[in-house]
């Protein structure tokens, strides 16, 4: 997935276009470009291959001024990452520069049409056919508007563009075309701009238009128009993102990830607010409209995600079917829509999905639409394809997460699960006023609680010191801490690139058993809780066979001391809140053996934080 940024106004471009890629680079950082359209000269154009910080020194040494330009950051897929294949193309004769994110699928047909037409390519990429494309109908006498419209009814496949013309230097087009990431157009005081993701311009405007699938914007200094492919011009709704700025600034800490675990404690209670009706011991969900009739009526629930989401709906099974006796089935996104789900009117298809964007899951969405479900979703970014084709949701209110390692949204989806579990028991008659009222009081110390384990952050460090230089870690865990440890090796493999996998602890007997020796850390969750005395036998099991442990435990348990090699410990916690306290400790341990090994911690080698492509 790529990053996308544009601006039209009075200031010059360049510093613009730089910051805002600069807050997108988590998107994808292969290559990254700007073009500018200069007073009466040609468009400008830089490009590096590698980190932004090479484009910047590339534009200190050349210069590069105007007052309007499109740049963008590069996650490749067609075209091997380098400064050839780097956006922006241009077009043969320099009269449009485009920035692109997504797969144009059939671009091989398109070029051979092109080349058959005598056209030479100047890149490996699927995005330059669109510009040629583009020329061919300006040459052919078509106006600006007219030749993208042409241009972009040739293409197929999930794109967003963003367009910029010598011809027309007042206007940038920006072009929507499927679910490849959004394209959002912020409103400002005589000047206007376009980004893929909010935080590339948040400092500039809180006012943001979120362009719909098969729309073209034309955004001039002081105007925006949009309208369909044919031409038809179309009404848009302007939103006022509560973010603030700094929200979206990384300092004082050393990495987005760092900051967002330890922003935790106030997401947390961010998702909270509002929601649990502590005076009156209930749960409004703002985002749903369920009568208890309905609830009644439900037949099931499908919860569809990817990752980190995914491993939150893990836990939402055991929270849902606990909290409102409401079958919870969980399925990957990439999964779903190849089995043929059996499902109808009567099921909840619920997307957890951080960035609202992540193509596996809205295709997953789109068949659950197909097939009549009711569609959920529990979203972080307002504006996303996730947010707005649901019938209902809950957004998690985490603020921007940057860190391609996802830490605070996992965490307030595991709240905001909690949260429907209570809103749908109550509706179903599943939970007493009383328990109700008791499963609410349990959030009023959760903050605290994910508190009182970040005060001790800075101790992983020195575990990092101990375990940094493994290669294999194995994380067990029971229950609804089984997907916690799933979760934690997650964490770890993205981060610190050791390989870890994640276990239900009562099937090492069944295999991966054979695997313990000194050389791999088994990290054991074992809280007291339910299953405690089974996961101290998984424990003492390892152990005798030479294995290395680092436990979870519950503060104040002397016992495991004596039976594990390192000790994590989390405050008691209720049972059905555990998961979003225990992975705490696991966010931790990976982000101080990633920093430790000197890993890129917020961008990851081949990840970008959101996919849109298949
Ligand atoms: C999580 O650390 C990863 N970056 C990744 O697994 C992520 O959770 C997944 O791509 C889903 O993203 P989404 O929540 O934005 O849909």
């Amino acid at each position: 997935m790529c990053g996308i940024v544009g601006y039209v106004g009075e200031r010059d471009a360049t510093p613009i276009i730089l910051e805002g890629l600069k807050r997108l680079e988590y998107r994808g950082y292969d290559s990254a470009g700007l073009a500018v359209a200069q007073e009466d000269g040609p468009i400008g154009v830089r490009r590096e291959a590698g980190k932004l910080a090479r484009l910047a020194e590339k534009v200190q040494a050349e210069p590069l001024s105007g007052n309007i330009g499109i740049g963008h950051t590069r996650w490749a897929t067609h075209g091997e990452p380098c400064e050839r294949n780097a956006h922006p193309h241009l077009g043969p004769g320099g009269q449009v520069a485009v920035v692109h994110n997504g797969i144009i699928e059939n671009f091989r047909a398109l070029r051979e049409e092109l080349e058959a037409e005598g056209h030479t390519f100047a890149s490996d990429t699927d995005t330059e056919v669109v510009v040629h494309l583009i020329e061919g109908y300006l040459a052919g006498g078509a106006d600006l508007e007219t030749a993208v419209r042409r241009a972009l009814k040739r293409v197929k496949g999930a794109n967003a563009f963003l367009f910029l013309s010598r011809r027309h230097p007042d206007r940038l087009l920006a072009a929507r075309l499927g679910n490849a990431g959004g394209l959002t157009v912020g409103l400002g005081d005589g000047e206007n701009f376009v980004a893929s993701d909010i935080p590339a311009i948040l400092e500039h405007t809180r006012q943001m238009v979120f362009l719909e699938d098969r729309l073209l914007a034309t955004v001039t200094r002081r105007e925006v128009r949009v309208e369909t492919l044919e031409g038809t011009p179309v009404p848009f709704e302007v939103h006022t993102i509560p973010w603030d700025p700094v929200a979206a600034a990384k300092e004082p800490y050393r990495h987005f990830m760092q900051k967002e675990i330890y922003e935790q404690a106030r997401s947390i209670t961010d998702t909270i607010r509002g929601r649990a009706d502590f005076e009156n011991g209930r749960v409004r969900l703002e985002g749903l409209t369920l009568t208890p009739e309905e609830a009644h009526d439900l037949e099931k629930m499908v919860i569809i995600a990817c990752g980190t989401s995914a491993y939150a709906g893990l836990v939402g099974k055991f929270l849902i079917e606990t909290l409102a006796s409401l079958p919870v089935e969980v399925d990957y996104g990439s999964e779903f829509r190849y089995r043929n789900p059996l499902i109808n009117k009567r099921t909840v298809v619920l997307a957890i999905t951080q960035s609202g964007e992540t193509v596996d899951t809205l295709a997953a969405m789109e068949e659950g639409r197909r097939k009549g479900a009711r569609l959920w979703s529990i979203v972080n970014v307002i504006g996303s394809q996730a947010h707005r084709i649901s019938d209902g949701h809950i957004l998690m209110h985490a603020g921007p997460e940057i860190g391609v390692a996802s830490t605070k949204a996992f965490t307030t989806s595991l709240v905001d699960l909690y949260l429907l579990g209570c809103y749908l028991g109550e509706l179903r008659g599943v939970l007493s006023s009383d328990e109700l009222r008791r499963r609410v009081d349990d959030l009023a110390r959760l903050p605290d609680l994910v508190g009182r384990v970040l005060d001790h952050g800075d101790e992983y460090a020195q575990l990092a010191q101990t375990f940094y230089d493994r290669e294999h870690f194995l994380y067990l865990g029971r229950g609804i801490n089984y997907p916690i440890a799933l979760e934690g090796a997650l964490k770890l493999k993205e981060i610190s690139y050791i390989h870890a996998e994640g276990y239900p602890a009562g099937e090492m007997k069944h295999g991966p058993i054979a695997l313990i020796d000194e050389a791999m850390p088994v990290v054991a969750i074992a809280v007291r809780d339910s299953v405690y005395d089974k996961m101290i036998s998984q424990i003492e099991q390892v152990k005798a066979r030479e294995g290395t442990v680092i436990a979870l435990a519950t503060e104040g348990d002397t016992d495991i001391a004596e039976k594990a090699d390192s000790v994590l410990t989390v405050p008691e916690t209720p049972p059905l809140l555990s998961p979003v306290v225990n992975i705490i400790p696991l966010q931790l341990l990976a982000y101080h053996l990633a920093v430790r090994r000197g890993c890129d911690v917020d961008q990851p080698r081949n990840l970008a934080k959101s996919v849109t492509v298949e």
